[in-house]
């Protein structure tokens, strides 16, 4: 009863285990072989229930065999699938964050940190959103500052030039106190080369509340270089832009001098990574915000840039080839 259990139980998934078995039970010395031999001497009020045992086991025995080896054989129809577990699996290729991914999770941290939330918006936009509301009125000559595709003109419909839509978007439907980022693609109809595309992608960031000043403007620049490059130095200059007054360029120092840690391509000079300014009272009316009660500041930088300064990537082109062997050298950055 006990080799009956046994018998019934086994399973094997190669012929030489189902043969092993065989010859364990049906073999010219197997036990079924010794069973019998032995049924001489069991007594004879035995010899009916002992006789019937074996007969069972014997039948088992023979059809776990058939069994074993017509599910074998199937296998080995479907040879390639199951047909040899012993065969090494295949390595699963881990994928990586592109690089455009990684600076703007980064910036995007570094900003939650201080209280900034996520917004997004339409790439392709209204004239209203892109340049209208913006202190951009039709005609103006600042509109030539960045070379827009057209989708529809009259009414206009257009690729967006900057995410600056995206916060007027958001200034049109939350109230302030506002604290976002905007990340995402924007496109300008320039010539494509290695130092720029028809499309990159930005972070503009917009903070309103009562009493914001210009010095909450620097102090929150210079907080983001510290955490994005390093122990860095920056440098504002004067410049325009039409949604903001005054408006600023921000420079950081790529120098040797300069205490930076790994993370900074060493080079020479200040290098420009993106435009602010205070929010142009304008602005704040077009959006329905109470220029009187509320002050702001707004600043915008290119992903694309920061991304080659920081994994000193020679073209900016290599970030849309989609090339694998540039990809993956990524896989250990987090
Ligand atoms: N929108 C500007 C650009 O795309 C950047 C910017 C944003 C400048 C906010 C000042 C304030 O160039």
């Amino acid at each position: 009863k006990e080799e009956l259990q046994k018998v019934e139980a086994f399973n094997a998934a190669t012929a030489s285990e189902i043969e092993d078995f065989r010859i364990k039970y049906l073999g010219s010395k197997g036990l079924l072989k010794q069973y019998f031999a032995a049924f001489k001497d069991v007594p004879n009020e035995e010899k009916k229930e002992y006789g019937q045992a074996i007969n069972q086991l014997k039948t088992a025995a023979q059809e776990k065999v058939n069994a074993l080896k017509a599910a074998l054989d199937h296998t080995i129809e479907k040879k390639g699938v199951y047909g040899d577990l012993t065969r090494p699996g295949e390595a699963i290729e881990l994928g990586a964050r592109h690089p455009i991914s990684l600076v703007k999770n980064r910036i995007t941290e570094i900003f939650s940190n201080i209280g900034f939330n996520v917004s997004e918006g339409p790439e392709i936009e209204d004239d209203w959103h892109n340049f209208t509301a913006l202190n951009l009125p039709e005609y103006h000559p600042a509109r030539d500052m960045q070379d827009t595709f057209f989708i529809q003109t009259n009414p206009d419909v257009l690729l967006r030039t900057h995410t600056s839509s995206v916060q007027v978007r958001y200034m049109e439907n939350n109230t302030p106190p506002i604290r976002t980022i905007s990340p995402g693609r924007v496109y300008r109809n320039e010539a494509i080369s290695a130092r720029s595309h028809c499309f990159f992608h930005q972070v503009e960031g917009l903070y309103i509340d009562k009493d914001v000043s210009f010095a909450d403007l620097k102090q929150t620049l210079q907080y983001f270089t510290t955490e994005m490059f390093g122990k860095s130095k920056i440098r504002l200059r004067p410049s325009y832009f039409p949604f903001t007054e005054p408006s600023a360029e921000v420079d950081v120092y790529w120098g040797l001098e300069t205490e930076t840690d790994y993370r900074m391509t060493k080079g020479t000079g200040w290098l420009e990574i993106m435009g602010c300014g205070m929010v142009d009272p304008n602005v704040l009316e077009n959006c329905g915000i109470d220029s009187k009660e509320y002050s702001g500041f707004a600043f915008g930088m290119g992903i694309d840039r920061i991304a080659l300064l920081l994994h000193q990537i020679p073209d900016i082109r290599m970030l849309s080839e989609n090339d694998v062997r540039f990809l993956e050298q990524f896989k250990s950055v987090l």
